[in-house]
């Protein structure tokens, strides 16, 4: 679903504008590609990210990831409801919504499956943003703690 940012539901509006001020927090020397992430607590709490780039590259981690890292092991027992991210390069947020890569998305989906609690992405453009209603849909034919069973 496609939302221009201002008619967003409030719950969300407030989410984007977190994530899109997380993107001035990010560690990112080398692509100069600032992302945010905020992350909506079943008890209402905020909890927040940005990327963290290294020199050794792939030590770097992904904002999506840093902020939910951060919300499932500060609150274990917390559902996470929905998570806001935003992107801001060469002066400006993105026009595009940003994409989460690939390691993001498996970790996104954990975090709903671990609580059995949907959890809604917000892909968040300049003025558009994309509004999933769960992380499953980011990702099909997924990789879970089914498949190992
Ligand atoms: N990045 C994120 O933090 N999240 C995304 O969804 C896409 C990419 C970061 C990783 C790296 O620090 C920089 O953006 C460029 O890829």
């Amino acid at each position: 679903m496609v939302y221009a940012q201002s008619e967003l539901p409030e719950h969300l509006k407030n989410l984007v504008a977190v994530a899109k001020a997380k993107t001035q927090d990010a560690y990112c020397p080398y692509s100069d590609f600032h992302v945010g992430a905020a992350a909506l607590l079943a008890d209402g709490s905020v909890v927040t990210g940005s990327n963290q780039e290294n020199a050794a590259y792939p030590s770097g981690l992904c904002a999506e990831r840093t902020a939910l890292f951060a919300a499932n092991s500060t609150y274990p027992n917390t559902p996470v409801l929905a998570l806001a991210i935003a992107g801001y390069t060469h002066g400006h947020f993105t026009d595009d919504p940003v994409s989460p890569c690939g390691a993001c998305r498996q970790v996104m989906l954990e975090t709903e499956c671990r609580y059995n609690q949907k959890m809604q992405v917000v892909l968040c453009g300049a003025e558009e943003c994309y509004v999933l209603e769960s992380a499953a849909d980011l990702l099909p034919v997924c990789f879970t703690s089914k498949n190992l069973q």
